[in-house]
Order: C-alpha cells, then structure tokens, then sequence
C-alpha cells in the first residue's frame, strides 16, 4: 500500500521536474542583471536562480559590484520566480507531513538537530578534521534509516556515495547487530557505489533517480565526501572559481533531488587551515558559503574530551546555534561512553 502511493508520488514529482526543466528562468530574466552583471556573477559560481536566491544581499552586492538595495531586489526577484517563500496552507501542511527523520543513534544529537535527527528535502552537512566522526555519524545513518518510523528511521534503504574508499561492510554489520537487525539485510539496502573522480561522483545523481524511479525507496542519500574529488581536481589558485562553480551545480542537483524524491541528504567534508584566521578554531570548509547557504544544517565536528565528540550547529535557518557531545561506539554514534 505505501509502495502504491510511493510510486504515485515520485511520477507526480517526475513529470513536476520536467516542467520545470522546460521553462527554467535565466539569470538575465532578473531585473536588473545585464549580460555584464551575469558574466560576474558566473564567474563567482553563480550561475542560476537558485543560488541568487539562496545568498545573502551583502554577498550578492560585492560579488556582482551592485548596491546592497539592487542585490536585495534581485534576490526577491529570483525568489519569486522560483516560486519560494509562501504557499498556501494546506499546501504547506501537506509538505511538512511529508517530512521524515532519520535518528542519529544520540538523543543529544537529534535534539540538536530539532529533536528528530536528520530530516528529508534537506542537506546536513558534517565538517571537520580526520577523525572527528563524520563518516561513523554516515554509517550510522545508513543503518537507522532502515529502522520503522516509529523507531526513528524511514522505513526505506540508502545509498552511500563513497569517495574515499572508507566504506566499510564490516562496521554496517557491527552496528547493525549492536541494534539487534539482521547484518546482512541491513547491509542488503545500502547501495554503495564508488566515485572515482568528480564527474563520476556527479553522473551518479541520475543512477538514483533511476533507481528511485524504479522503485526503490530510497530515503537517505550520503556523499562521503562531498567535497574531496573537487578538491583534487582544482588545485590551483585561478581555478577556485571553476571549482566553486561545479561543486555549486552538484548541490543544488542534490537540493533538487531531496526535494524531488523527500530525501534526507548527508553530506561530509573537510576542513582546511586557514591561516588567516587568529582566533577560534582555524579550519573553514572547503567550498566556503556557497555550501555553507545550500545547506540547510551544518555541522562542525571534533573530538572532545575523554573520548567524546563535539557535534556545533552552525548558521542555521530556524534553530539556534548550538553545541552537544555525543560518542562513537560499536553501536555507532550514541549519546554515552557505557553503551558499548
Ligand atoms: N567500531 C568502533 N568502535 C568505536 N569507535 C570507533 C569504531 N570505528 C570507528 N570508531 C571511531 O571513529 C573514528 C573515525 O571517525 P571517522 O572515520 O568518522 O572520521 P572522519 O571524520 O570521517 O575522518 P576523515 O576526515 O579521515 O574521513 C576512529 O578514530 C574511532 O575513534
Ligand atoms: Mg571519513
């Protein structure tokens, strides 16, 4: 029955998206913006009505040279036509029912997200140094999204997007039994596919539309990392923007498809030194406020004391910024050193 409805669904949200691939707006549609401000504009990596309307007026105005009233306007305008902002209410209800959540393991951690973990039509984005947890917090994901609802899960299977080669069978299993699943079954609904390169990484995103079209009800989406292959591929200096442009593309293909499909998007990346920063904790995320606007709730991570792992919320739309500890053990991520 929920298969039924399922695959109504997603052939609704199918022929949606292809509407709107037929009549998606330019940045020159925007009043306003002259082919001179949207040449700027895409050599910042800006190039459709989505990231306008994500960024900041301030951003806008220093990178297209306009004022910050003009930036304002425009993004109101690409707003609008993308249709965001208000729809009716019963419109919205229906949206927001639609919404799942997928536990992290941790109480505290799942409070810090709003109280339910991580939540469907949105990015969370986990960035930090080596070892700070991201990929366990991944894994456990993978795990819990199988759970029933009233579990904490979505009752559906994951696909794991692994860049780095740091997937591991054997750690889904110990999690899984830790849970009191099957290993093998749990194992049996991740669909693990391994990118070589970027472009790889990207043309993967039609492989789960297929599959979701197909029928397989996929709920999470993890990209472990995110960011590693762009990192590779564009080193030099006079390539940042080329980078920043392509990594911009890849997300908003990823917000469309959270979106399109009600999935939960799980992303990692890293952190660098950024030598221009005296005080705090001197590491940015690679791809800078670009994936810092597209996603919806960003994460730093770290190791805290006694073995424990700090989880910050950072920048996000309707909660407040926020810090909580949790733990990494052979049940994956939970909320206390004991439960091992
Ligand atoms: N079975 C386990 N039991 C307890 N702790 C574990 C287990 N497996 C991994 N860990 C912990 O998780 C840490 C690794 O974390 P993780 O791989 O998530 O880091 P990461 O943030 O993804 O790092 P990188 O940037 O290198 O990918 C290990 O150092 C260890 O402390
Ligand atoms: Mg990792």
């Amino acid at each position: 029955m929920a298969a039924k409805s399922d695959a109504k669904e997603i052939k609704e949200a199918v022929s949606d998206e292809n509407e709107q691939e037929k009549k998606e707006p330019k940045l020159t549609d925007l009043p306003g913006v002259g082919p001179a401000v949207a040449a700027k504009l895409e050599s910042a990596g800006i190039y459709d009505l989505m990231s306008i309307a994500v960024i900041t007026p301030s951003d806008l105005a220093e990178v297209a040279g306009v004022s910050p009233a003009v930036a304002r306007k425009v993004i109101q305008a690409a707003r609008k036509m993308l249709d965001l902002g208000f729809v009716d209410g019963t419109e919205y209800a229906k949206k927001r029912e639609s919404i799942h959540y997928i536990t992290t393991g941790s109480k505290n951690f799942d409070a810090l997200l709003g109280g339910r973990g991580v939540e469907s039509r949105s990015i969370t984005e986990a960035f930090g140094a080596y070892g700070s947890g991201k990929t366990q917090v991944g894994l456990t994901l993978a795990v819990n999204v199988q759970l029933p609802i009233e579990q904490g899960g979505a009752n559906g299977k994951c696909v794991f997007i692994d860049t780095e080669g740091t997937f591991r069978p054997s750690r889904i299993k110990q999690i899984a039994e830790k849970l009191g699943a099957s290993p093998e079954k749990v194992l049996k609904n991740i669909f693990v596919a391994r990118a070589f390169n970027s472009d790889h990484q990207i043309l993967l995103l039609d492989k789960i539309s297929e599959m979701i079209k197909e029928g397989e009800p996929i709920k999470l989406m993890i990209i472990d990392s995110l960011t590693a292959h762009f990192r590779a591929e564009f080193t030099g200096r006079g390539q940042l923007a080329d980078r920043q442009q392509k990594l911009n593309r890849y997300i908003h293909q990823l917000m469309k498809l959270a979106e399109t499909y009600n999935l939960a998007v799980y992303v990692t990346n890293q952190v660098m030194a950024n030598p221009a920063q005296m005080f705090g904790d001197p590491t940015t995320a690679i791809g800078g406020h670009i994936v810092g606007h597209a996603s919806t709730y960003r994460l730093y991570l770290r190791r805290g004391k006694g073995g424990s792992r700090v989880a910050k919320l950072i920048d996000s739309p309707n909660l407040p910024d926020n810090e909580t500890i949790f733990f990494v053990s052979e049940a994956g991520v939970v909320d206390g050193k004991e439960e091992e």
